[in-house]
């Protein structure tokens, strides 16, 4: 008989922990669910009224958060309060690359991680089971484990890895259909207990159940093949566009092999997310520490071939424009690291912004979800020129058609659906001729707007 558990906390009201904490209260109305964060803005944005406020947009999200607000799912900042009446606490903190110190650009931040295992020490008076749901590098339990025993009240803690594999854009559908849910653990009575709220709406046979570092690895791995295949479609697409090969044909070709399957096959700008790199970064980092140095540089392929892909972008635009865009106007449809999500972090888009930047162009961004406020910030964040002029070179607008009004070209940064219905011919007229268009998601038809007299290029043909 395993535990039954009656009331979750989860620390971190991020993109994870909102939307995977909103379906386990749908799915279990009987458990209560308390989400923190000690981010007060963030947990007011989650308890607005109005629903287009939630700081996460996903699909199907403000329906469910609507559904269970109030009845068993709640947000709030009352950390302690929380974590002391809880029976499961999930850890869903940020786990960013360090950017100090020992590390510094690989390896995986855990302040956030230790910060909440030492105050889930200090407040329990009873046995809690932690489960850490962000991604963590392998071995983290043991250091989780080591705190929690020697700085508690005498309690028992039982550690799981329960890592989670929704992708952004379709988060809920990801989560209340998983391809497999993971649980690494040691403790057989605490394992039943995360199981069993699972089993409301998973199939037992997707339940997946390993020893911890499995668990812990398998994360990182995962997302180190999904990237892995986005960076070789990447690489063929630079090779289809100098021999007349068409890289959606290829993948389509090698897709219906079964042994490679179609998906993660779309050739692009390359990938974006909070995630891929970080945790390539980080696998690169765990392979050098065990001396894994032939490892460490298979992975790290991954990543500069997408700097590879998003430099070839840029440099593309600025060689078809007559090898200057200084003082030219281009048009950016998309900031998103990718379509239905507002997340603009690590977006391809920051770093082809950046590069033409430095060729003094002028960018107007237009994207459906993404605040202005978010745009200069990611420009502000490299650090490469002064908020000033990020803010004097780059306008955020809020329609496509003034965005592209007096634009020497047009780049598609993100696979937003509605770019493909706009008036392309209404943009024609107001761009300045000829007009270009650089597809970065070979989201558009090239036949209708060569017979617009675009002049249209598309990674990868
Ligand atoms: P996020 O930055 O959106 O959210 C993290 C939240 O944790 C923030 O609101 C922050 O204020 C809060 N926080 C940090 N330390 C805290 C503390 N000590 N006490 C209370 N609150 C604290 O991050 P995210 O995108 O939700 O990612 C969380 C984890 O999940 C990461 O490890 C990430 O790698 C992993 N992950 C993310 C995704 C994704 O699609 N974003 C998918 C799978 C896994
Ligand atoms: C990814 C994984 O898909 C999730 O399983 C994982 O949980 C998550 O990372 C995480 O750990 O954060 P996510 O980054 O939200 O999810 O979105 P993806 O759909 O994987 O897309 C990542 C990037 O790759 C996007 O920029 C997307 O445009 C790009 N991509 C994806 C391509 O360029 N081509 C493809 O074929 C697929």
């Amino acid at each position: 008989m395993s535990k039954t558990i009656k009331k979750i906390c989860c620390i971190g009201a991020g993109y994870v922990g909102g939307p995977t904490m909103s379906v386990v209260a749908k799915q279990c109305p009987h458990i209560e669910i308390t989400i923190v964060d000690m981010n007060a803005e963030r947990i007011a944005a989650w308890n607005d009224e109005n629903l287009e406020n939630l700081p996460v947009y996903e699909p199907g999200l403000q329906e469910i958060v609507a559904e269970a607000r109030g009845r068993n799912l709640f947000f709030s900042t009352d950390i302690n309060k929380a974590i002391d009446e809880a029976d499961m606490i999930f850890i869903s903190v940020n786990t960013p690359t360090k950017n100090y110190g020992k590390g510094k650009g690989m390896a995986a931040d855990l302040k956030y991680i230790e910060l909440c295992a030492r105050q889930i020490a200090a407040v329990a008076k009873d046995d809690k089971i932690v489960v850490e749901k962000s991604t963590l590098p392998v071995r983290t339990a043991a250091a989780l484990k080591s705190i929690l025993d020697n700085t508690g009240n005498g309690v028992n803690f039982h550690i799981l890895s329960n890592p989670e594999f929704l992708a952004e854009g379709t988060a809920i559908q990801d989560l209340i259909n998983p391809d497999r849910v993971l649980i690494g653990g040691e403790n057989e009575e605490a394992i039943a207990a995360l199981v069993d709220i699972y089993a409301h709406w998973v199939d037992q046979s997707k339940i997946l159940t390993t020893n911890l570092w499995s668990s812990e690895l398998s994360k990182l791995t995962a997302n180190a093949f999904l990237a892995q295949r986005v960076s070789s479609i990447n690489s063929i697409s630079a090779l289809c566009e100098k021999t007349g090969a068409n890289v959606d044909e290829v993948s389509k070709a090698i897709g219906m092999d079964t042994r490679i399957g179609a998906k993660f096959l779309k050739a692009s700008v390359g990938f974006g997310g909070s995630c891929f790199q970080k945790d390539i970064l980080n696998l690169v980092y765990i392979a050098r520490s065990y001396g894994l140095t032939e490892v460490a540089e298979y992975w790290d392929q991954v990543i500069l071939m997408n700097d590879y892909q998003k430099q070839r972008f840029a440099d593309n635009i600025i060689q078809t424009l007559y090898n200057t865009v200084s003082g030219k106007k281009i048009a950016f449809l998309g900031w998103a690291f990718k379509k239905d999500t507002n997340d603009t972090r690590e977006s391809a888009a920051i770093y082809v912004a950046d590069y033409l930047l430095n060729e003094q162009a002028e960018i107007t961004v237009y994207d459906p979800k993404v605040s202005a406020e978010r745009i200069y910030a990611d420009l502000d964040y490299l650090n490469t020129r002064s908020s000033e002029e990020n803010r004097l070179l780059v306008k955020v607008v809020n329609t496509p058609y003034e965005a592209c009004d007096d634009a020497h070209a047009v780049a598609i940064l993100t696979e937003w659906d509605e770019f493909k219905s706009y008036d392309w011919k209404k943009i024609k007229d107001q761009m300045k001729k000829p007009a270009f268009v650089f597809d970065g998601r070979k989201l558009l038809n090239r036949k209708q707007l060569e017979d617009l007299d675009f002049k249209y290029y598309a990674i990868g043909e």
